[in-house]
């Protein structure tokens, strides 16, 4: 049954028409002898007028459950005045039915299917049915951005010179990275591949190859912990540039992204965009993807306690370490559970305590209270200004772990103002920014060595260089990350090309032994020694782009059929065993 039209389209524009339209029952309404469908598609709903006393075998309709779908034939008609409905685009018009058929019937709903009620039912019922939940106009939409946000990356970079190039999935273990998903090889028994990461290396030897400016829209794969924004499987805007230097990709990604606000918000964003230093980030908000939108910095009260007889900030500082202070605005009235919440996070990043004073009444409330002396106070006030029902919360410690904590104490207290009505930030207010000059190597205690802060394929900053054997915590990295909303949206860096140095890196600062180093990065050192272009390029994660210019915090909800919190799929029901003939093909035994 071909369509004429599509339901949404419809308009006084089309009165008198004979239509045929195809769609989903929605809704039902009786009216003696006469009643109303609702009917569906992508675009829209119109509703269907059944006479059924000019038409009795039209009566058979009226049974028909909701999602039932049908197709229609009749004269498109303008309602009587009093009947419009204003809330639909098409509230103008209905569809005096003279003719139908059923495609198919359908059984009564898990759920109903309207945003309201699908809402409020748990997400694991609506991913088991994710096929219903998908047909919910929200839910196309969201789709229809992700998909826009797509097509205009593909428009910009192909009319900058990019070509598109898909590369493998099937990848092999290397280690320095998230944790992997291993395949194994049938042919070559004994032996895995691993899910590519991302296709970081791929993309490195297609600078090699000569082909300058590569892009793809890459599925990766890392088998991580997950959360509202993690998924095992996810989608970067990955491009590689040859010839090119930071302020290149910036500019790159900029006009990138200013294209994608232009056609998917119809908006203009205003650039260059702001640059922060990590160091800077750290300091003043406790992390490296600052959600800058609210201000409640972090303020240094190191000097003021440093030597103080008050030991439990003055020993850290003494250490070498930072005291530091927020002030959570209109937060002393938090409940006792609220204000464990807040210690609960504090103490996840590793603090011992979160001291506090809460003003109240004009006091101060405080655990510390009896340290504090009244030149401790004047300096807090001046400090922090705090008012009446304000919370002032401290962090004292390592300066990157003092700082990272009271960064997430920010974060829990943001929230909570927002719950309260004391804080509200816009919807459509996007604070997208770079953050810069990363550290090149971070030390990682638990394995007694430096780690990449990016990945080991990051060129240091020149100027830095000469410190890489001397002090290689001082290093910055040419890596930068594009941050917005305090969300992680992107990270790429400018590559190593020089084999000596990329092998350097490995062994001498990595500790990666020289033959691990063959086994896993030969072939790159080695592709290097045939002449390679400067390069560097980024990565940027579609699901989380999609996801913040839909409104949504959750990454799920920009993915057609995503995984739950525990790696699941709950409609196709995965993962799920192998059986014996598999594992034996596969020579795997199960332990
Ligand atoms: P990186 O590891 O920083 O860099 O990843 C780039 C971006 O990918 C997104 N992302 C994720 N999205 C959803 N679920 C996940 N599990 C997930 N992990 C990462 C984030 C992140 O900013 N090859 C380098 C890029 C480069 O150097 O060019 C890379 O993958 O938005
Ligand atoms: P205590 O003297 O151990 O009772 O600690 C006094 C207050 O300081 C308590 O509220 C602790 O939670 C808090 N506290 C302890 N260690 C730290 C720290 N390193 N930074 C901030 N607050 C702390």
């Amino acid at each position: 049954m071909e369509r004429t039209h599509c339901c949404g389209e419809l308009g006084i524009g089309d009165g008198g028409k004979s239509v045929r339209l195809v769609g989903w029952i929605r809704a039902r309404r009786d009216h003696g002898g006469l009643f109303f469908l609702d009917l569906g598609d992508r675009t829209g709903i119109v509703q269907l007028l059944i006479d059924v006393q000019r038409h009795p075998e039209l009566e058979s309709l009226s049974a028909l459950r909701c999602e039932s779908v049908i197709g229609v034939e009749g004269i498109l008609r303008l309602r009587p005045k009093e009947t419009v409905n204003g809330r639909l685009a098409t509230g103008e018009v209905e569809v005096a039915v003279e003719r139908a058929t059923v495609h198919s019937t359908a059984d009564p709903l898990p759920f109903a299917l309207d945003d309201g009620s699908a809402e409020k039912v748990n997400e694991e019922m609506r991913l088991t049915y994710r096929y219903l939940d998908l047909r919910r106009p929200k839910c196309y939409g969201r789709l229809l951005r992700r998909h826009r946000i797509g097509a205009a990356t593909r428009s910009y970079l192909n009319g900058n010179d990019f070509l598109e190039i898909e590369l493998p999935t099937l990848f092999k273990t290397t280690p320095e990275g998230a944790r992997e998903f291993l395949v194994p090889s049938r042919i070559n028994r004994g032996q895995f591949y691993a899910l590519a990461q991302s296709p970081q290396q791929y993309k490195q030897m297609l600078m090699v190859a000569g082909v300058e400016r590569y892009y793809s829209l890459a599925r990766c794969f890392r088998d991580e912990d997950l959360r509202a924004d993690r998924q095992p499987e996810f989608t970067q805007i990955d491009l590689e540039m040859s010839f090119v230097g930071r302020e290149d990709i910036y500019a790159l990604v900029e006009g990138l992204m200013a294209h994608i606000w232009k056609d998917v918000l119809g908006r203009e964003l205003s650039l260059p965009l702001p640059r922060m230093a990590f160091r800077d980030a750290m300091d003043r908000y406790g992390s490296d993807k600052p959600d800058r939108r609210f201000p409640m910095e972090l303020v240094d009260l190191s000097s003021l306690f440093a030597g103080s007889s008050f030991a439990l900030f003055a020993g850290p500082v003494a250490a070498g370490g930072v005291v530091k202070a927020i002030n959570g605005k209109g937060l002393a009235s938090l409940s006792q559970g609220e204000m464990r919440t807040l210690e609960d996070g504090a103490r996840a990043m590793g603090a011992k305590g979160l001291a506090y004073i809460k003003v109240e009444n004009g006091q101060w409330k405080s655990p510390i209270g009896k340290f504090l002396t009244e030149e401790m106070r004047v300096a807090l006030q001046e400090a922090l200004a705090p008012e009446e029902g304000d919370l002032i919360l401290f962090s004292a410690g390592p300066r990157e772990q003092a700082c990272a904590i009271l960064g997430r104490v920010r974060l829990d207290c943001a929230a909570l103002q927002r719950e309260k009505g004391l804080l509200s930030l816009p919807e459509d207010l996007f604070d997208l920014f770079w953050v810069v000059d990363f550290p090149l190597l971070t030390f990682d205690g638990e394995q007694g060595r430096y780690v990449s802060t990016h990945h080991p394929f990051t060129a240091p900053i020149e100027e830095d260089r000469p410190l890489l054997h001397s002090a290689p915590e001082r290093v910055r990295g040419q890596h930068y990350d594009l941050v917005m909303n305090g969300v992680e949206l992107g990270g790429g860096s400018i590559r190593i090309h020089s084999p000596d140095l990329q092998r350097d890196i490995f062994e001498n600062l990595l500790k990666i032994p020289a033959d691990a180093v063959e086994r896993l990065f030969g072939y790159m050192v080695r592709a290097f020694r045939y002449g390679v272009p400067p390069h560097g390029g980024i990565a940027i994660g579609l699901d989380r782009l999609a996801a913040m210019l839909c409104g949504t915090n959750s990454i799920r909800d920009v993915i057609a059929f995503p995984k739950t919190q525990r790696g699941t799929d709950l409609m196709v029901q995965s993962p799920s065993p192998a059986t014996e003939k598999q594992l034996r093909e596969l020579a795997i035994s199960l332990r």
